[in-house]
């Protein structure tokens, strides 16, 4: 018997939860699955009892989460240390009726801005958009980061599995020269607009990105007339206008839409140039319907946002649990995760709460993921047999709208293979190296069919969880200073190179 396949001479094997409970409650796979419409959730693989869930969604309905999110829902200034409504979901609001004052005037703004991007898009189908030396546009570059890529990289990959763009879509996002000289490289610049999409228009990776792709339009035009090439969305008009950008090509969007949000907002644009105005609607569609659902809940804790809210809060504080990972099981979801990490990490990533009091609970976790066959040859063996049970959410898709062979079932297949297993594992006392412990708690999503609407219906399930999780927690989930100091100082140093002084004692590794 080789070192790594001994018998198992430890007996005290951790004691299986989740089998314990399911013993308990046979009814266990037909009780703790939640719906929406075209959704299942199956929550059946966690720790905790249903009683016990139960109580805590009490607790929830009693603490005032329908009046926390009416107040998100009324426009009111839920991001306190900004002084800031949270307005992103006025994006996917289509009747505009019911609206304050100040929000109707922001709905009717995104009317007006959304039809200009529907023009835009028929321009641009038809050839009739023009470079600055007349040669029709082909090529989109989107100039952003953060939330302002991540949103409309994740939307980019999954809209162009229902349609062909009718531009080329490139991102620039880094710093990383590489990234600038492979647009250079592969695009002819006379056929290729740039949307610099940054709410703050002060971020340095994209302003330095926006300020090279300026440069290099005038190097090739000899004048400035190629800035008719570069659109701006952001909610600083005044910082485009002071980078030169026309006017005419400027989309302001309001300082209530966060970036982690704001993919909602002609942060996009380049979707909506690429893809056009059906799909975009078909997107908002599924926000919408998620927006609908938890506004009808009779209880907010039996929503599909308020059980995971709790089932992580549960994790993250009751058993002091670090981490979350996400696992779709579709490859056009593969950046999910990223986006999902901004989303919850940016947010919920906070020590103090709202009264500036030092939080005593653990708040946001680390999250985590890949596609799902490919995290099963990554990360996969560390959840099924690492030190750590890691709570995970588990995405699948019954129906792609294609299929070859049986793919699609053997898709579906592996992940609720994972879900089972990591939930029950397998015992195996001869050979150690193939023991599985089980009670790795999951939950999972299944969807009737991978579309652009659920794309929509999943992003917005998870902002409500996040709203809901902060709100427990009692923490600003809308705010994030906490990516500030690093900014400032990597300014100050930036300096201090340029300078050639090198004073800072930080920069002792840089010198030779
Ligand atoms: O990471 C900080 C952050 O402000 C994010 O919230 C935002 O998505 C990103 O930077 C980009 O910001 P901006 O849209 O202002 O360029």
């Amino acid at each position: 018997m080789s070192s790594t396949v001994k018998a198992m001479q430890n007996t005290n094997q951790p004691i299986n939860k989740i089998e314990q409970i399911f013993n308990k409650e046979p009814n266990r796979r037909d009780a703790c699955v939640v719906k929406m419409d075209g959704l299942k959730v199956d929550y059946s693989r966690h720790w905790l009892p249903q009683d016990e869930l139960k109580a805590k969604q009490q607790k929830l309905d009693n603490s005032g989460i329908k009046d926390f999110l009416n107040s998100i829902w009324q426009g009111e200034h839920v991001n306190k240390s900004e002084d800031r409504p949270v307005y992103h979901l006025l994006y996917r609001t289509f009747d505009g009726i019911n609206l304050s004052p100040e929000m109707k005037a922001v709905w009717n703004q995104i009317q007006t801005d959304f039809k200009r991007l529907s023009d835009l898009h028929e321009q641009i189908k038809s050839g009739s958009l023009k470079g600055a030396s007349g040669k029709t546009i082909k090529n989109c570059v989107h100039v952003g980061i953060g939330g302002s890529t991540l949103g409309p990289v994740l939307m980019n990959d999954v809209f162009s599995a229902f349609q062909k763009s009718v531009l080329n879509i490139h991102f620039l996002a880094n710093l990383d020269p590489i990234e600038w000289s492979l647009i250079e490289r592969d695009l002819d610049l006379e056929e290729t607009i740039f949307v610099v999409a940054s709410k703050s228009f002060s971020t340095p990776e994209t302003m330095e990105n926006a300020k090279l792709a300026m440069s290099a339009l005038n190097d090739i035009y000899g004048n400035d007339k190629g800035m008719s090439q570069i659109y701006a969305v952001t909610s600083s008009k005044v910082g485009a206008k002071d980078l030169s950008v026309p006017e005419e090509n400027i989309f302001e969007i309001h300082e209530g839409i966060n970036g982690r949000f704001s993919f909602w907002s002609p942060i996009s644009m380049a979707m909506s140039l690429g893809y056009g105005p059906e799909m975009m609607k078909e997107f908002f569609e599924g926000g919408a319907v998620v927006d609908t659902y938890m506004k009808q809940a009779e209880d907010v804790s039996k929503t599909i946002p308020a059980i995971t809210a709790i089932l992580g809060d549960y994790y993250r504080n009751e058993e002091g649990i670090l981490a979350h990972a996400v696992v779709p099981y579709a490859t056009k979801y593969a950046r999910l995760p990223e986006c999902l990490q901004q989303l919850d990490m940016e947010s919920n990533g906070k020590s103090f709460t709202n009264e500036g009091a030092r939080a005593t609970c653990a708040t946001g976790p680390l999250i985590f993921g890949q596609y799902g066959t490919m995290a099963q040859h990554a990360f996969m063996q560390w959840l099924h047999q690492g030190t750590d049970p890691i709570p995970a959410d588990f995405v699948a898709f019954k129906d792609f709208g294609v299929d070859f062979g049986t793919h699609k079932d053997q898709l579906l297949s592996h992940a609720i293979a994972q879900v089972e297993a990591l939930a029950f594992g397998q015992e195996n006392k001869q050979e150690v190296a193939r023991h599985f412990d089980g009670n790795r708690p999951s939950s999972l999503f299944v969807f009737d069919k991978f579309s652009v609407q659920n794309l929509g219906v999943l992003l917005a399930l998870y902002e409500y969880k996040v709203f809901i999780q902060g709100f427990m927690w009692g923490i600003n989930s809308f705010d994030q200073f906490g990516v500030e100091l690093g900014k400032t100082l990597s300014k100050e140093l930036f300096d201090d190179i340029k300078s050639g002084a090198h004073s800072s004692p930080a920069l002792k590794i840089i010198q030779d």
